[in-house]
């Protein structure tokens, strides 16, 4: 391919509202991002299709802070996402709101601090290693792979080694990725037949597989978390920092079952996400080779820095410093999170009748702020649906539109684990990309879904041979 060709990437295909409902209910496989109409990638403020409770897409910029800061505490997240969480992760920070949340996240904030991120480092680092071990067996092997489990189980690892200070190869740690696979596969954020046909805060019960994959969940973070509750327990990592935390007023720590709530999220928001966007990015990759040349150029040419200082020039372990030396793939995984935001839609409900903007919302108005749409819209990107990451460079950071990039969300709920994951990101691409080469082997057929995250609607296999070196 050449380098001025555009490049887009698997999107879905657009059609107008009352097909596109059609279709969603026709394959019925939960995917939010068929009931998009083509209109939403272009207005400011519109529907989300048709449905019986009054759904409203948000994509002005300013609107969106607007809900997203929520100054008046009338846009709470919303029933049908609370409903997908509650019974694993129902008293989580990620899903509580007002008083209770503002004493979780404060407790919580210190453990993805700067320092923090910096000493999880090394974990990260060994998952990393161990997994290329694990790729190498497959570049041997030659047999395909899966891109979406290899990039889940090498996430899984890394917050398991970071949080729990231990590997996925421990029994309890895997029972709980295997576990999360089945939670992940069985359960959307947003329920599209409750959200089209029913009105709000209607409660359906989830389906049993999802409330065993939940008790069994629950249950080996327990044990987890009683290690280090143990009194001679001395660790010192993600988890050891929760537990040390008090609430500034009360002075009390968090009891056992908030610790099973919290460090749940933690496992959840913290691989799943991270697992999508590398997904996406490594695909990517694998359709752009002359693109890979130049972020390989950059990540020798950091650790060509330390030849200079007298140590070995080639896969020299890279360090938490180097990780602010790589712009290029900054930018690359910044671009793919832009195309391939893990969290596709961020719902809120409207808690009274209010208005927002040219809207009235009625109560329990379904209030969609879509990281989707939002990096998509025609308005605010050129070549919307092309894989440019040129954008990101620092030179052009200036030309961005203000709000219409919030992978990460936005105002106080904004993702704690924002530069833990850039972190690990960067240096899973450094690592992988400058010792393999990956092939998709079925790149017409990726279509993307909005499920829990963004995934391919199949999965992608690849295959993984060894670098040649030029
Ligand atoms: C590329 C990776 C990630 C992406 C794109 C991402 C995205 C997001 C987004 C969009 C939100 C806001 C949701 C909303 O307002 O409805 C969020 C919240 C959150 N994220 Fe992340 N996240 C990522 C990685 C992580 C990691 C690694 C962790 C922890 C280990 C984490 C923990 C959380 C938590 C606890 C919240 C809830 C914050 C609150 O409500 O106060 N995330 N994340």
């Amino acid at each position: 391919m050449s380098q001025d060709t555009l490049y887009i990437p698997p999107k879905p295909h657009s059609l107008a509202a009352l097909p596109a409902l059609f279709r969603v209910l026709w394959n019925g496989d939960g995917n939010l991002l068929d009931l998009l109409p083509a209109a939403a990638y272009r207005f400011p403020v519109g529907n989300l299709g048709y449905s019986r409770r009054s759904t409203v897409l948000f994509n002005d910029p300013a609107l969106v802070r607007h809900i997203m800061r929520d100054p008046d505490g009338i846009f709470p997240k919303s029933d049908l996402m609370v409903n997908a969480l509650e019974h694993l992760i129902g008293e989580s920070i990620f899903v509580t709101d007002g008083q209770k949340w503002r004493r979780q996240r404060a407790m919580i904030d210190p453990a993805f601090s700067h320092m923090r991120i910096s000493h999880a480092f090394a974990a990260m680092q060994a998952a990393v290693n161990d997994y290329v071990r694990i790729l190498e067996a497959s570049a041997e092997s030659g047999e395909p792979l899966s891109l979406d489990r290899a990039m889940s189980q090498l996430t899984a690892d890394i917050i398991c080694r970071t949080v729990f200070s231990t590997s996925l190869d421990s029994q309890v740690a895997f029972d709980v990725f295997e576990d999360f696979m089945v939670f992940e596969r069985s359960v959307a954020q947003v329920d599209i037949k409750r959200l089209i046909f029913e009105p709000a805060w209607t409660k359906a019960p989830q389906p049993q597989i999802v409330l065993d994959a939940c008790t069994r969940i629950r249950r080996h973070l327990a044990s987890l978390i009683d290690t280090h509750l143990a009194p001679d327990a001395e660790f010192n990592d993600i988890a050891s920092a929760v537990i040390a935390a008090r609430d500034s007023d009360s002075g009390e720590p968090f009891s056992r079952d908030e610790l099973i709530d919290q460090l749940g999220v933690f496992f959840l928001a913290g691989h799943e996400t991270t697992a999508s966007v590398l997904t996406w990015l490594f695909f990517i990759c694998a359709q752009q080779p002359s693109l890979v040349a130049k972020m390989r150029r950059e990540i020798d040419s950091v650790v060509a820095v330390d030849a200079a200082a007298g140590k070995k020039k080639k896969q020299e372990p890279l360090t938490f410093e180097h990780m602010r030396q790589l712009p290029l793939l900054k930018a690359v995984f910044r671009e793919a999170l832009r195309l391939y935001p893990p969290i596709t839609f961020m719902p809120r409900v409207a808690l009274e009748d209010t208005t927002v903007g040219p809207r009235k919302l009625p109560k329990g108005a379904l209030v969609m702020i879509s990281p989707w749409t939002l990096h998509r819209h025609r308005d605010y990107w050129d070549d919307p649906h092309a894989f440019k990451p040129e954008r990101f460079l620092p030179d052009n950071e200036a030309s961005l539109v203000d709000g219409a990039y919030i992978p990460f969300g936005q105002g106080p709920h904004t993702c704690v684990g924002a530069g833990f994951a850039q972190t690990e990101s960067l240096l899973i691409i450094a690592e992988l990309l400058r010792r393999f080469d990956f092939e998709a082997l079925n790149p017409g057929r990726v279509r993307p879904a909005a499920r829990l995250t963004t995934r391919p609607r199949e999965q992608i296999f690849c295959r993984v041979t060894r670098r040649v070196q030029s």
